[in-house]
Protein backbone atom coordinates (compact mmCIF):
# COMPACT_ATOMS: atom_id res chain seq x y z
CA UNK A 1 0.00 0.00 0.00
CA UNK A 2 1.27 3.60 -0.80
CA UNK A 3 1.86 5.65 2.02
CA UNK A 4 -1.26 7.70 1.66
CA UNK A 5 -0.86 9.50 5.10
CA UNK A 6 1.82 12.13 3.46
CA UNK A 7 -0.92 12.96 0.80
CA UNK A 8 -3.57 13.92 3.62
CA UNK A 9 -3.42 17.09 3.23
CA UNK A 10 -3.81 17.56 -0.38
CA UNK A 11 -7.12 15.43 -0.03
CA UNK A 12 -8.24 17.53 2.97
CA UNK A 13 -7.09 20.72 0.76
CA UNK A 14 -9.16 19.32 -2.23
CA UNK A 15 -12.54 18.05 -0.35
CA UNK A 16 -12.44 21.79 1.52
CA UNK A 17 -11.93 23.25 -2.06
CA UNK A 18 -14.39 21.86 -3.79
CA UNK A 19 -16.98 22.63 -1.56
CA UNK A 20 -16.22 25.73 -0.93
CA UNK A 21 -16.35 26.51 -4.92
CA UNK A 22 -19.92 24.67 -4.85
CA UNK A 23 -21.28 26.74 -2.33
CA UNK A 24 -20.28 30.15 -4.06
CA UNK A 25 -21.32 28.83 -7.54
CA UNK A 26 -23.52 26.03 -7.37
CA UNK A 27 -23.05 25.45 -11.27
CA UNK A 28 -19.36 25.60 -11.47
CA UNK A 29 -18.66 21.77 -11.30
CA UNK A 30 -21.54 21.24 -14.07
CA UNK A 31 -20.05 24.12 -16.43
CA UNK A 32 -17.03 22.97 -16.24
CA UNK A 33 -18.18 19.29 -17.41
CA UNK A 34 -19.73 20.94 -20.45
CA UNK A 35 -16.81 23.18 -21.01
CA UNK A 36 -13.48 22.45 -23.33
CA UNK A 37 -13.89 24.97 -25.70
CA UNK A 38 -10.79 26.93 -24.72
CA UNK A 39 -9.49 30.14 -27.43
CA UNK A 40 -6.34 30.08 -25.82
CA UNK A 41 -3.41 27.70 -25.98
CA UNK A 42 -0.86 28.73 -23.31
CA UNK A 43 2.80 27.11 -23.54
CA UNK A 44 5.11 28.18 -20.18
CA UNK A 45 7.73 26.72 -18.10
CA UNK A 46 6.53 24.07 -15.41
CA UNK A 47 7.92 26.40 -12.86
CA UNK A 48 5.82 25.55 -9.51
CA UNK A 49 5.06 29.20 -8.66
CA UNK A 50 3.29 30.21 -12.73
CA UNK A 51 -0.39 29.55 -13.09
CA UNK A 52 -1.43 29.88 -16.75
CA UNK A 53 -5.67 30.37 -15.58
CA UNK A 54 -4.41 32.90 -12.48
CA UNK A 55 -2.42 34.89 -14.42
CA UNK A 56 -4.42 35.90 -17.23
CA UNK A 57 -7.63 35.56 -15.36
CA UNK A 58 -9.54 33.07 -17.38
CA UNK A 59 -11.09 29.63 -15.77
CA UNK A 60 -9.97 26.16 -15.88
CA UNK A 61 -11.78 25.36 -19.40
CA UNK A 62 -10.93 29.03 -21.06
CA UNK A 63 -6.99 27.80 -21.56
CA UNK A 64 -5.51 24.49 -22.69
CA UNK A 65 -2.65 24.46 -20.89
CA UNK A 66 1.29 22.94 -22.30
CA UNK A 67 4.15 23.58 -20.07
CA UNK A 68 7.80 22.28 -19.33
CA UNK A 69 11.15 23.30 -18.03
CA UNK A 70 11.57 26.99 -19.78
CA UNK A 71 8.83 26.88 -22.47
CA UNK A 72 10.88 25.28 -24.82
CA UNK A 73 9.30 24.00 -28.14
CA UNK A 74 11.02 21.91 -30.32
CA UNK A 75 10.43 19.78 -33.27
CA UNK A 76 11.39 16.75 -32.58
CA UNK A 77 8.93 16.92 -28.97
CA UNK A 78 5.53 14.81 -29.95
CA UNK A 79 4.25 15.74 -26.37
CA UNK A 80 4.13 19.15 -27.36
CA UNK A 81 3.58 18.74 -30.96
CA UNK A 82 0.88 16.62 -29.89
CA UNK A 83 -0.88 19.39 -27.45
CA UNK A 84 -0.30 21.96 -30.74
CA UNK A 85 -2.24 19.69 -32.95
CA UNK A 86 -4.62 18.86 -30.64
CA UNK A 87 -5.37 22.92 -29.72
CA UNK A 88 -5.42 23.60 -33.26
CA UNK A 89 -7.09 21.34 -35.56
CA UNK A 90 -9.94 20.01 -32.81
CA UNK A 91 -10.33 22.49 -30.18
CA UNK A 92 -9.73 25.32 -32.79
CA UNK A 93 -7.89 27.41 -30.36
CA UNK A 94 -7.82 31.12 -31.82
CA UNK A 95 -4.45 32.62 -30.29
CA UNK A 96 -1.17 30.33 -28.61
CA UNK A 97 0.60 32.08 -26.30
CA UNK A 98 4.24 31.48 -25.50
CA UNK A 99 5.02 32.75 -21.56
CA UNK A 100 8.27 32.87 -19.98
CA UNK A 101 9.16 34.20 -17.02
CA UNK A 102 12.29 36.34 -16.20
CA UNK A 103 14.92 34.49 -13.27
CA UNK A 104 13.73 31.45 -14.89
CA UNK A 105 16.02 28.69 -13.36
CA UNK A 106 15.73 26.34 -16.75
CA UNK A 107 17.34 29.50 -18.45
CA UNK A 108 19.44 30.17 -15.14
CA UNK A 109 21.13 26.87 -15.60
CA UNK A 110 21.51 27.42 -19.19
CA UNK A 111 23.85 30.09 -18.80
CA UNK A 112 26.14 28.20 -16.50
CA UNK A 113 28.14 25.02 -16.98
CA UNK A 114 27.26 22.82 -14.02
CA UNK A 115 26.05 19.55 -15.06
CA UNK A 116 22.58 19.39 -13.38
CA UNK A 117 22.08 15.74 -15.54
CA UNK A 118 19.85 14.69 -18.09
CA UNK A 119 17.95 17.77 -18.48
CA UNK A 120 21.42 19.76 -19.77
CA UNK A 121 20.11 17.97 -22.75
CA UNK A 122 16.94 19.87 -22.84
CA UNK A 123 18.69 23.19 -21.72
CA UNK A 124 20.77 22.69 -24.86
CA UNK A 125 18.07 24.65 -27.16
CA UNK A 126 18.46 27.43 -24.61
CA UNK A 127 22.27 27.33 -24.63
CA UNK A 128 22.18 27.95 -28.48
CA UNK A 129 19.71 31.26 -28.36
CA UNK A 130 22.28 32.59 -26.16
CA UNK A 131 25.13 31.54 -28.55
CA UNK A 132 23.36 33.10 -31.60
CA UNK A 133 23.43 36.16 -30.09
CA UNK A 134 26.14 36.10 -27.53
CA UNK A 135 27.40 39.67 -28.54
CA UNK A 136 24.17 41.41 -26.75
CA UNK A 137 25.47 39.80 -23.67
CA UNK A 138 28.88 40.92 -23.44
CA UNK A 139 28.01 44.35 -21.08
CA UNK A 140 25.08 42.70 -19.11
CA UNK A 141 25.34 41.60 -15.47
CA UNK A 142 24.55 38.03 -13.77
CA UNK A 143 20.61 38.67 -13.37
CA UNK A 144 20.08 41.00 -16.27
CA UNK A 145 21.87 38.26 -18.67
CA UNK A 146 19.33 36.03 -17.06
CA UNK A 147 15.77 38.55 -17.90
CA UNK A 148 17.49 38.93 -21.69
CA UNK A 149 17.82 35.54 -22.40
CA UNK A 150 14.34 34.95 -20.82
CA UNK A 151 12.91 36.71 -23.37
CA UNK A 152 15.10 35.77 -26.53
CA UNK A 153 14.09 32.49 -25.12
CA UNK A 154 10.38 33.49 -25.51
CA UNK A 155 10.82 34.66 -28.71
CA UNK A 156 12.55 31.99 -29.71
CA UNK A 157 9.73 29.39 -28.98
CA UNK A 158 7.25 31.60 -31.04
CA UNK A 159 9.26 31.39 -33.77
CA UNK A 160 9.68 27.41 -33.37
CA UNK A 161 5.37 26.68 -32.97
CA UNK A 162 5.19 29.08 -36.62
CA UNK A 163 7.50 26.85 -38.21
CA UNK A 164 5.59 23.63 -37.08
CA UNK A 165 3.75 21.74 -39.83
CA UNK A 166 0.64 22.42 -37.64
CA UNK A 167 0.62 25.99 -37.17
CA UNK A 168 1.48 26.75 -41.25
CA UNK A 169 -1.34 23.87 -41.89
CA UNK A 170 -4.15 26.24 -40.20
CA UNK A 171 -2.63 29.05 -41.73
CA UNK A 172 -3.08 27.62 -45.30
CA UNK A 173 -6.36 26.30 -44.68
CA UNK A 174 -7.33 29.67 -43.45
CA UNK A 175 -7.91 29.31 -40.00
CA UNK A 176 -7.81 32.39 -37.66
CA UNK A 177 -4.59 31.58 -35.59
CA UNK A 178 -2.23 33.92 -33.64
CA UNK A 179 1.20 33.05 -32.00
CA UNK A 180 2.13 35.25 -29.10
CA UNK A 181 5.33 35.71 -27.13
CA UNK A 182 4.37 37.21 -23.29
CA UNK A 183 6.77 37.20 -19.95
CA UNK A 184 6.16 38.53 -16.85
CA UNK A 185 8.23 38.46 -13.23
CA UNK A 186 7.18 36.82 -10.22
CA UNK A 187 7.44 39.91 -8.44
CA UNK A 188 4.41 41.45 -9.65
CA UNK A 189 2.89 38.67 -11.83
CA UNK A 190 2.54 41.63 -14.72
CA UNK A 191 2.40 40.32 -18.55
CA UNK A 192 4.12 42.02 -20.70
CA UNK A 193 3.62 41.20 -24.15
CA UNK A 194 7.23 41.08 -26.62
CA UNK A 195 5.37 42.09 -29.62
CA UNK A 196 5.73 39.48 -31.66
CA UNK A 197 2.16 38.37 -33.00
CA UNK A 198 2.13 36.22 -35.94
CA UNK A 199 -0.93 35.45 -37.90
CA UNK A 200 0.50 34.23 -41.33
CA UNK A 201 2.59 32.34 -43.32
CA UNK A 202 4.40 35.51 -44.73
CA UNK A 203 5.78 36.76 -42.03
CA UNK A 204 8.09 33.58 -41.04
CA UNK A 205 11.25 33.51 -42.97
CA UNK A 206 10.68 32.04 -46.45
CA UNK A 207 13.40 29.10 -45.17
CA UNK A 208 10.29 27.53 -42.73
CA UNK A 209 7.63 28.07 -45.04
CA UNK A 210 6.54 24.72 -46.17
CA UNK A 211 4.18 24.12 -49.09
CA UNK A 212 3.03 20.46 -50.57
CA UNK A 213 1.91 20.23 -54.45
CA UNK A 214 -1.40 21.53 -53.99
CA UNK A 215 -0.59 24.48 -52.14
CA UNK A 216 1.97 25.07 -54.94
CA UNK A 217 -0.43 24.75 -57.46
CA UNK A 218 -3.12 27.23 -55.47
CA UNK A 219 -0.77 29.75 -55.11
CA UNK A 220 -0.08 29.53 -58.51
CA UNK A 221 -3.56 29.71 -59.69
CA UNK A 222 -3.87 32.75 -56.86
CA UNK A 223 -0.71 34.75 -58.64
CA UNK A 224 -2.09 33.98 -62.35
CA UNK A 225 -5.39 35.25 -60.88
CA UNK A 226 -3.63 38.32 -59.43
CA UNK A 227 -1.56 39.05 -62.70
CA UNK A 228 -4.61 38.99 -64.91
CA UNK A 229 -6.72 40.98 -62.86
CA UNK A 230 -3.29 43.68 -62.89
CA UNK A 231 -3.14 43.46 -66.22
CA UNK A 232 -7.47 44.15 -67.16
CA UNK A 233 -6.39 47.24 -65.08
CA UNK A 234 -3.79 48.68 -67.28
CA UNK A 235 -5.77 48.19 -70.09
CO1 LIG B 1 10.94 28.79 -15.45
Amino acid sequence: MPNRASLEAIFKNNRHWSQSVGAQDPDFFSRLERQQTPEYLWIGCSDSRVSANEIMGLLPGEVFVHRNVANVVTHTDFNCLSVLQYAIDILKVRHIIVTGHYGCGGVRAALENRSLGLIDNWLRHIKDIYHQFEEMFTHLGAEESVDLLCELNVREQVANVCHTTIVQDAWKRNQALTVHGLIYRLSDGILHDLDVNINAMEEVPRIYQMYNDQDLRNRLRTLRTTLKQGKSTET
